[in-house]
Formats: structure tokens, sequence, C-alpha cells
């Protein structure tokens, strides 16, 4: 735990050693202490809160200055320096774990000479005038182990300190990319060490971040940050949801019978695994004799690395030969077999030169820093998200200071650090309004929250934005009224609320620049339409807080009609499924306030159905008139599509084992609903197989 004065301390010595370095000058032996609490305060920032302060870059920067004095001084090597055991410290939810053997780093490389040089070490050390080596993506995720015995899914842990992780079995099993058993005994193997890197991707980092910031919570930085946050969930339900993947690479350790097939080498490895149903780099890897089209290789991956799903941040050099690899051995920090080639980093320097503040939604009052524009990876970026007044002071930023920006995850720009060392004595202090930029209400801010709020609910900000999520695709889609469309409409004073965009004047739309018959036509169309949306969209289109779309979905199931909200209270809200305290009293909320009463008996005025339509009128299908409930892990369908599969058929879903069930579908691990089911003869358990055949009797 670092305290705030200490967190300053460090964070400005880390500027001071970064800029000696860039400067050319190596920290000498007097130093050395301090460049130890350096990292070791950046790897708690990293490894613990998944909060750096600095870019991974600037760590290996310092980190391998550590590693040349060490070498240099070899009497200066403290056995808790980090070069001999990587960020102690983890916290105390999950129950450590002792790795079977310890889980390693890679040494760095960062251009074509680094990697020849290796190369020349690799030959030397095998006695080979060629080496092979394989070649595969370095995944930029979270470290896992998993660990197989007789076939079976026993332990998965994070790497922690490399030789102690936390285990995290079940929300391992929640990866479906994870197999929970494969047929390793087959080969003649008893137990196995896996390693691998869970991942989310790009697609499904941006939808997170969406959400968090729908529910004004400040996004995470990366992909990276938000698989290894969501491996420390305690809620396994909430790590299903995140759908996060998995690629595994390695063989850390294995415990064979004689004459088994174990592979011989790592390209073999990876195919092994691949074929018992992991997923590994087998499609990405490719081997080479030699070093130069491992050079060649790793710079055409460098190039399309945008272009894949996920985040990688280098490429991955192996010896092939497993007997090689044991006869080069490991150093205490990484294998003398394998070295990264590490990607350019997606990061640019510029100035702050103004911040602006803009309202959203729900009223959180969000600064937002205007930078000189640089290019980073293909994109001009000018305009960077600052979050809320708690970031700016950490990140100790100041109006005119030189910033380091880089592009995490491909898509949002992120201030990584500002450079104190280059301040001139003329930057300004950045000032948190008191007042809301937009309506000029006074600003409130809670105790448990970093955000200004402007609470006038019709201050005009608030109002656009809570149009556009109405319009929204995930809300009603009204396609042809996205944010420019509402901002002209609303400065001609045709949309001040919701319940006017029924009421748009399309004749005089029509004579506008830009709208002719035809796009007023479709408009009128989209608009006509979005009076029949299901009642989960127009629940989740009042962009009430902490209401995403799973949430709508239940809220909707439990009524007839919108209007019924009103009646229900906290007590009544927090029985149905996923709604806590916090969910409830913000529903309620909602439906205290009678302006939104008002807002909701107006659009049904309009026409727009409130009802609940399919409660009504349940679908036909294969299921109609059938119960279901799914428990324990399915082995290919996610929870929530295996139950809209059975709505979609007709179906129901019951939330408990009771004579009215009439299918438990049964996967790994199911636990007390499979023993209750098994007491009620009139219920059917049946696999995730069997209920694919009733959902698709044909096939
Ligand atoms: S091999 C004993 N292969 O990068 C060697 N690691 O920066 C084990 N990583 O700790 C590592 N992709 O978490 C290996 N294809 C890959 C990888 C990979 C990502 C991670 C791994 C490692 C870290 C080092």
């Amino acid at each position: 735990m670092y305290q705030p004065d200490v967190t300053k301390r460090l964070q400005a010595l880390t500027q001071q050693v970064l800029g000696q370095l860039l400067s050319g000058t190596p920290v000498s032996a007097l130093g050395v202490e301090d460049l130890r609490s350096i990292l070791r305060f950046h790897e708690y920032r990293y490894y613990l809160l998944n909060d750096p302060l600095i870019s991974d870059a600037e760590y290996d920067q310092l980190y391998n200055d550590l590693v040349r004095l060490e070498k240099e001084n070899p009497e200066l090597i403290t056995p808790d320096s980090p070069t001999q055991r990587v960020a102690k410290g983890l916290g105390n939810d999950f129950q450590k774990v002792q790795h079977l053997v310890p889980m390693l780093s890679l040494e760095n490389s960062y251009n074509e000479d680094d990697l020849r040089d290796w190369d020349r070490k690799a030959k030397e050390a095998t006695g080979l005038t060629s080496v092979v080596y394989c070649v595969e993506p370095k995944f930029d995720g979270a470290g896992i182990s998993l660990i197989y015995e007789n076939d079976r899914l026993v332990r998965a842990a994070t790497r922690g300190d490399g030789t102690e992780g936390e285990d995290i079995t079940t929300n391992i099993r929640q990866i479906h990319s994870i197999p929970l058993s494969a047929a390793f005994g087959e080969m003649g193997i008893r137990q196995i060490e896996i390693r691998g890197e869970v991942l989310m991707t790009k697609e499904k980092f941006i939808a997170f971040n969406q959400k968090l910031a729908e529910e004004n919570l400040p996004p995470l930085a990366n992909p990276r940050n938000a698989a290894s946050g969501t491996l420390r969930l305690k809620d396994p339900k909430e790590v299903a949801k995140r759908n996060l993947e998995a690629f595994v690479y390695h063989i850390g350790y294995l415990n064979t019978e004689e004459n088994n097939k174990a592979p011989l080498s790592h390209s073999a490895a990876l195919e092994m695994l691949w074929l018992l149903g992991f997923r590994s780099p087998e499609k990405e890897k490719k081997v080479f004799n030699g070093i130069e089209g491992v050079i060649q290789y790793c710079l055409e991956f460098e190039a399309k690395r945008d272009t894949l799903p996920y985040e990688i941040d280098g490429m991955v050099i192996k010896v092939n030969d497993l007997v090689l690899q044991e006869k080069m051995g490991m150093t205490t920090h990484h294998p003398r077999w394998a070295i990264a080639y590490k990607f350019k980093a997606r990061q640019a320097t510029s100035s702050l030169r103004s911040v602006e503040f803009q309202v959203g939604r729900t009223g959180a009052v969000t600064p937002v820093a205007k930078i000189d524009p640089v290019p980073i990876g293909g994109v001009t970026v000018s305009s960077i998200s600052l979050h809320n007044e708690d970031f700016i002071r950490e990140k100790n930023l100041l109006i005119g200071d030189r910033v380091l920006v880089e592009r995490a995850g491909d898509v949002i720009p992120y201030i990584v650090k500002s450079f104190p060392e280059l301040r001139t004595g003329s930057e300004n202090k950045i000032v948190f309004p008191t007042a809301c930029p937009v309506c000029n209400d006074p600003l409130y801010k809670s105790a448990e929250e970093a955000v200004w709020r402007c609470v006038n609910i019709n201050c005009k900000a608030q109002v656009i934005e809570r149009i556009i999520h109405f319009n929204s695709k995930d809300a009603m889609d009204i396609r042809g009224l996205g944010e420019s469309h509402v901002q002209k409409f609303n400065a001609l004073g045709f949309l001040n609320d919701i319940p006017s965009i029924y009421q748009l004047p399309y004749d005089t739309i029509a004579e506008l620049d830009g709208y002719g018959k035809k796009s007023v036509d479709n408009l009128k169309l989209a608009i006509e339409a979005s009076k029949s949306q299901p009642l989960y969209r127009l629940i989740y289109a009042m962009g009430i807080r902490f209401v995403g779309e799973a949430t709508s979905k239940t809220l909707a199931h439990s009524v007839n009609h919108i209007l019924e909200l009103k009646e229900k209270t906290e007590e009544e809200l927090m029985q149905l499924e996923d709604i806590g305290p916090k969910v409830a009293a913000s529903i309620r909320s909602f439906f205290g306030i009678e302006d939104n009463i008002n807002m909701l008996k107006a659009l049904e005025a309009q026409g727009v159905c409130l009802e609940n339509k399919q409660k009504e009128k349940p679908k036909d299908g294969n299921l109609t008139g059938l119960s279901f409930l799914f428990t324990g892990t399915l082995p290919t369908l996610k929870r929530n599509d295996a139950e809209a599969m059975v709505e979609a058929q007709g179906g129901k879903i019951l939330g408990s084992v009771s004579t009215k069930l009439n299918y438990l579908v049964v996967g790994e691990d199911a636990g007390s609903k499979l023993e209750k089911a098994k007491k009620l003869p009139t219920i059917k358990i049946i696999s995730e197989a069997e209920f694919l055949k009733l959902i698709a009797p044909e096939s």
C-alpha cells in the first residue's frame, strides 16, 4: 500500500530517472535502491491496481537499467530485487497457490539487431550453425496457468509473482475457449500444466467501456486491464457475461507414462493442444530455420496487428526443439530459449492546450483534454477524456504540459502521464467548474463518486443526450435520428424532449437543406416502427442509471405494462434476478419522478407501446408449453444464449427446480439443482446435446 505522498514522491523520482535515461545517463551504483523502489512501486500499480502510471516501454527501460547495474556490480544484488522476483503482493481475496514450475517473464528485444544478437547467443549455446525457431504472437492479456489431471481441469491460477499465484479456477471455468476436460490420457499424459493468456477482444472491450460509460464509471485503459480485472472478480456469473477468450502457448510441466506421445518440439506442442480442443496459436505460428525469416515474420505481423480481433504487443520467438530448450535453460527471470520482439508502442507526445467540460446524459461532467493533434497508429488524436477530477490530480496534469498519449486498445486515446520536468512555469492549473457549463446550475458531487453532476433534469445537454440514447441502436433503434440530427432539430426547436420525437414536423424538415422527401419518408418509417419495439428496449431507452440491456429484459419480463414498475418496492425489485440495492434504488427513483411518468404517458398517447406484448402471447415453437432450467457450465453454449433459444421457441425459463419444471439441462459441475431434480421423477434431466436436438429435431 502506498500513501498519496509516497506515490507522489516515487512518481516524481520515476520521471527524474526516466529523464536521465533519456539523456543517456544511466543510474549509478549509488541509486540502485531508489531504482528498485521505483520498480516495485510500478509493479504494484500494474499487477495489483491494474492502473499503471508509466508505459510498458518505460518500465522496461528502468528494469533493463537495473539489470545492467546489477550485472556490473553483482555485490549489489539483493534477494528481493525486482530482477530476482517479479511483483510481489497480491490481493487477499483469492487463495494463494504455488506454481508447479515458476512462471517466468520473457527477455525483450526491440529491433532486428537485438534479434540477431540473440540468435548469435542461441547458436553458441546450442553449438549449431543455424537454429530452428517457432514464432507466434505475444498476446497482450493476463497470464494464466492451467493444471489438468487425469484429463480434467483441476486448477487455474494467475501468474502472481511468478512463484505464487491466485486460484481463479471458478472464474476460468467461465471461459469457453478453455476446455474443462481434454484427452491427455490418450497421449500418455497424467498431469500437465499449460500456460496461456486470457484476453478480451477489441470489440468486447469497446462494448464493455461503453457500458461503464453508461454507468458513469471511468473506462478501462486497455483490454489487458479489462481481462485481468475480470479474472479477479468475485462473481463468476459476471465473469461469464464478459465473454473472455484464451490462447495457450506453453507446456510448463508434464507428468507422463512410459511410451507417452508427448510432443518433442514447441510447434508439435501447439498442434497437440489445438487438436485437443485448446485455442493455441496453431494457425498463427510459423517455423523458421535461422533468424532472418523470423525477423521478416515479426515485421509482417507488426504491419497487420490492427487487423487482428485482439491485442498483441509483439511476437515471441522460441527455440523449437524441446531438448535444445532444456539444454539452454533459464535465468531467474526468463528462459534463454525464448525472446519477445516488442512492437513499437503506439504512443506519442503532445501538448495539453485546454480542457473542455462535457455534460452527459445523467448530468455527469467529464473533462476532455484538447491536445495539439498528433498521429498515433494511423489516427489523428486531438481530444482525450480525462474522466474525472481524481484522474487529473493523480496524473498531475497542468494546461501547457507535455503529455505522453497512448492509443490503448486500438481505439481509446489515453493520457499515460505528463512530463513535469519539462515545465517552464507558464503552465496553468485545470480549474473544475462549480456550475454546469451548459445550464449554469450548481454542480454536485456525492461522497461515493468521483464525478461532479449537474442535477438539473431539464439541462439542455442532458436532454439532448437522453434523446440520442433513446434513439440508439440497442434502444429504440431509430435510424436517421443520430447525434447530428438530434442537435440540429433541437437547435431548430423541433426536439425538446423524448415525446417530441413522435411529433416532428416532417413537411418543414423536408424543406431543409440536406433533407429530401426520401430521407424524410425513411425517418418517418423508422419512427413509426419504433412505436412497437419490445418493452425491454423502451425500458433500456429510458436511460435509467445502472439499468443496462440485461436488467431491462429482467424488468420487462416481470410486468405487463411499464407503469406497473411504478408500483414495485425496492424489496420487490430486488427479488428479480441480478437486481441489487443500488439498481433497485435507481429504478425506484426514476419511477418516483412525476415528470418521468408524464413522459411515459405522453409516449403512450403518441402510440408507443408500453405493454409487454411478448408476455401476453408466448411465441409458438418446438418448445411451446415447456419449461427449462440450466445448471452447471454448458460445453458450448453460453447460458444467456441457451435461454434465449428456449424463449425464441416458445419455451419458458424457470428460476428454480420444482414440479413445474419439465427439463433440467445439465453442464459441468452441476450442483444442488441436479440433486434436487433427481428426486422429482417428472423432470427430464438432459445434456446440452439433447437440448440442441429438442430445439432443432431435424438436424
Ligand atoms: S512464453 C517460459 N508465449 O508475455 C516462457 N508468453 O512478457 C513462458 N505472453 O509471462 C512465456 N504471449 O504471460 C509466451 N506466445 C507467448 C506469449 C507469452 C504472451 C506473456 C506471458 C509472459 C509475458 C512476458
